[in-house]
């Protein structure tokens, strides 16, 4: 973000803490539960949103040389990404050209060439198939255009994006709109990926993303954990045509009141979360980015998965290699809702950051997104409020609901 963005940013949150005011956004809706069991909405959106969309499966740190490889099949279409050996990022379709079998079960390594488990059709890591045992047998196959199926592959400001279709078109650019330059001045291109969190949930993929979308709950539902160290009922918000921008404001934001602005940043006084449609949450703050993915389960409306990847700035990593190393203090996963330890440690360890996350968002969000999707499956009550503070999720229902063709939300003025 550029620090006059940043300036404005945090001047908008300390305005509303000052007043005591969240922020309002002139508007309440109503939702109807349905959205969260409704089966043929469930396919409605897992064939447009997921089968038939572009999809962030990470950042440039997953691949961090050529060789390197991961696997996915979190939206339906099982896909084998690559760095080839120029270093070029590669996406196809895991599945082997012979009968079918999925070529690499590995979630993710380093290999220059793919085996197929079945009858070891070999493929190199640029899609090529290389090796047919027996071929004489087989009869001869035209090795040029029997590779792996490539899938449309751009890798964008440390982005790496994915089409499902190989017809798919995937313009990161025009995905991002106006946030691609603010999103490229993070660097998360340089982030090095440390480690992931994977959480399974009997919620809607909707009920899983709505707890990223309001500050409202974290002085009650967090009191105890993420309300510790980050000031709730208060948001700067902001849409991008789909996506949108949400920052707010850790207790620390006081210490600017002390500081010029030529000095603020949003490094340790907010956070700051990016939401790209239709499934990612883009997490940026203190040399971390938090990319956290949430997928339905196919066929299944009160399921979903969400993936948490924690990528750090190199410096940052470094620091708590480091720090490791010499024996000075990080702080763990039991300090990691202590405001003075952290004030006082020379570093913030990665557990304290899952902690965090695994705390807040399995214990405490999702727990909460579990029972209103109970309630919404028994289907007695008929529809949901989101409040004046809750402008994300305004955005996200009526972003889904105009992207299928649906109706808006109902206004409640
Ligand atoms: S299915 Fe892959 S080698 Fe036969
Ligand atoms: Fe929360």
């Amino acid at each position: 973000m550029k620090q006059e963005t940043e300036v404005v940013v945090l001047k908008e949150l300390l305005r509303q803490l000052d007043e005591g005011r969240n922020v309002d956004a002139g508007v309440r809706y109503r939702v109807p539960t349905d959205a969260y069991v409704c089966p043929e909405l469930a396919e409605q959106e897992w064939s447009s949103f997921f089968q038939d969309h572009p999809q962030l499966i990470g950042l440039s740190g997953d691949l961090e040389e050529p060789g390197r490889y991961f696997t996915t099949d979190d939206f339906g279409t099982p896909v084998l990404a690559t760095r080839d050996d120029s270093g070029r990022f590669r996406a196809f379709l895991n599945a082997c050209r012979h009968r079918g079998v999925r070529v690499v079960s590995e979630p993710r390594g380093e290999s220059r060439r793919f085996m197929c488990p079945f009858h070891n059709w070999t493929y190199a890591n640029d899609g090529a198939l290389v090796g047919i045992p027996r071929e004489r047998d087989f009869g001869p196959v035209d090795k040029s255009c029997t590779g792996l199926i490539e899938l449309p592959a751009v890798e964008h400001h440390g982005m790496l994006w994915v089409h499902p279709k190989p017809d798919g078109e995937l313009d990161p650019a025009a995905l991002l709109g106006d946030l691609e330059e603010e999103l490229a001045n993070w660097n998360s291109g340089s982030f090095v990926r440390l480690g992931e969190t994977v959480i399974e949930g009997d919620l809607n993929w909707k009920l899983a993303n709505d707890t990223f979308g309001e500050t409202y709950h974290f002085q009650r539902l967090h009191k105890e954990t993420l309300g510790q160290l980050f000031y709730g009922d208060a948001l700067a918000y902001q849409t991008f045509g789909r996506n949108h921008r949400f920052v707010f404001p850790a207790r620390s934001i006081d210490e600017l009141r002390d500081l010029p602005e030529s000095e603020w940043s949003t490094d340790n006084a907010a956070n700051v979360l990016y939401y790209l449609f239709p499934n990612i949450q883009f997490n940026v703050s203190r040399g971390q980015i938090l990319v956290i993915k949430i997928y339905p389960k196919k066929g299944t409306p009160g399921r979903s998965l969400t993936r948490i990847g924690y990528y750090y700035s190199p410096e940052a990593a470094a620091a708590m290699a480091a720090a490791e190393a010499s024996g000075a203090r990080v702080i763990g996963a039991e300090d990691a809702y202590d405001v003075d330890a952290r004030d006082e440690a020379t570093i913030l360890g990665l557990e304290a950051t899952r902690e965090v996350f695994d705390s807040t968002i399995e214990q405490e969000d999702y727990a909460m997104g579990e029972r209103a999707q109970q309630v919404a499956e028994n289907g007695t009550l008929t529809h949901l409020l989101f409040g004046r503070n809750e402008p994300a999720l305004h955005h996200y229902h009526n972003t889904f609901r105009e992207a299928l063709n649906l109706p808006p939300l109902e206004r409640v003025d």
